[in-house]
């Protein structure tokens, strides 16, 4: 079956197409993408309002979803179900599941659970070490073998200089990134919020941003000797920005995301509007102005590489304890595009292609997977914005399981209109006016 998207705005960055333009869809392919293409008697046409946007499917390279283990939390599926309904054609997710994701049993257990769910395509991350435990190295081949795209230890930190310079020549081997959870275990202690006026304000123990910034430090050191790619997740301190940046200048094999909670919120939200919050207790934690100003010129100069959710769902009851005992992480699928729509690309601090470079091709790249453009004969991911739909955010309305995000409530400039995958309508937003 043959589909025609006719009538949007295309932006695929990778092809430096930014215009009117008509998309075929053949199958789950990109059969083609010009103007006024002709329109056989088996193409079935959709009309894309005035102001839609189409592109590459949007990729989150740093989802939890929890599944083997913790599926009171979220299940493949849930997770899913809520990335396609945040514009996500994909997902890639962290091996800290109950078991840890270090063997190709549990790799295959997740491939297994997504291809059920068959919704977005799910590439799964393995672990660094056995057990996440920073002590011996995963068998990285094998996770190679049963369709890990990269490794990470996320959640932990890779403790030792000289596990991750193995981890990195190994995963080198398998052209596979390395990605890491910077924080020096012994500078973040029992810390729980970023050390400075709000923290001290509530008593809240700090985390300095140097906890991260050092080991940073340390893996761009060691991506320049290995010459191995080294991603560097969640990053949330404005020194570990300039380490990145040090990095690059120096050409080492390095790239680094940001998430959207900490280039839209500071540690502020401590103590308002609701002092205690669990909902702003996330690892890294969020920090000051001016880290928050520091990731949105990443975002602009260039030095950061991807916007990425580090979607991390809990339980309501999990989260409804004292702060210093709720678990780090929030929610991020459903509400990523509408906050970078509105806080960067409407607030005129980039462009819609860099948005999509952000979210599209630049995750593709690093994890060397499909994805990211709209050639002829890629599969069939595509995104349709409305960038200027008005977006009440709404727990009761997500698809994930876990509610544990800060943002209910908030009114943005920017939603989804529909996702594909796979040439398949997997979403579609009931609320824009847009028959599929
Ligand atoms: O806040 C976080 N939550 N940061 C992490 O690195 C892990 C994640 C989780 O798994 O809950």
């Amino acid at each position: 079956m043959k589909r025609l998207l006719k009538g949007g705005r295309v932006v695929d960055p990778a092809n430096g197409r930014d215009g009117a333009f008509d998309v075929l869809i053949d199958g789950d392919r990109i059969a083609r993408v010009g103007r006024d293409l002709p329109i056989d008697i088996d193409t079935s046409v959709v009309e894309i309002p005035t102001g839609f946007v189409v592109c590459p499917g949007l990729i989150d390279m740093h989802v939890h979803l929890r599944e083997p283990g913790q599926e009171h939390k979220e299940t493949v599926a849930t997770g899913c179900a809520a990335a396609v309904a945040g514009g996500f054609t994909a997902v890639a997710c962290m091996p800290n599941t109950v078991p840890v994701n270090d063997n190709a049993g549990v790799t295959e257990y997740v491939l297994k659970k997504a291809a059920e769910a068959n919704m977005a395509r799910v590439y799964p991350i393995g672990a660094v070490s056995r057990g996440q435990k920073g002590e011996q190295l995963a068998d990285i081949a094998e996770l190679r073998h049963a369709g890990c795209v990269a490794i990470s230890d996320d959640g932990h930190p890779v403790a030792t200089a000289l596990l991750m310079r193995r981890a990195l020549e190994y995963a080198g081997m398998f052209r596979m990134v390395v990605i890491d959870h910077c924080e020096d275990q012994t500078l973040k202690g029992d810390g729980v919020a970023h050390e400075g006026f709000s923290a001290s304000t509530l008593g809240l123990r700090g985390i300095p941003g140097e906890a991260e910034s050092i080991m940073v430090q340390r893996d761009v050191a060691l991506a320049e000797l290995t010459r191995a790619a080294l991603h560097i997740a969640h990053v949330s301190a404005h020194q570990s920005l300039d380490a990145v940046r040090y990095g690059k200048t120096r050409g080492a094999p390095v790239t680094c995301e940001v998430t959207p909670h900490h280039f839209v919120l500071t540690d502020d939200m401590l103590a308002s509007p609701r002092p205690y919050d669990t909902n702003v207790k996330m690892n890294p934690p969020l920090r000051d102005d001016m880290d928050r100003d520091a990731m949105l010129n990443g975002i602009v100069d260039g030095t950061v590489d991807a916007i990425a959710t580090d979607h991390a769902p809990h339980h309501y009851d999990e989260k409804d304890v004292e702060f210093d005992r709720a678990p780090f992480g929030i929610t991020g699928l459903e509400t990523a595009v509408s906050l970078s729509l509105d806080r960067l690309v409407h607030s005129g601090a980039i462009t819609l292609a860099r948005l999509i470079e952000l979210m599209a091709v630049n995750p593709a790249r690093i994890l060397s997977v499909p994805g990211g453009s709209l050639s002829e004969g890629a599969p069939a991911d595509v995104t349709i914005l409305a960038p200027d739909l008005r977006v009440t955010v709404s727990v009761a309305a997500m698809r994930s399981k876990s509610k544990n995000t800060p943002f209910d409530g908030w009114q943005l400039r920017g939603g989804i209109a529909a996702t594909l995958v796979g040439g398949r309508v997997v979403y579609v937003n009931e609320s824009v006016n847009l028959r599929m």
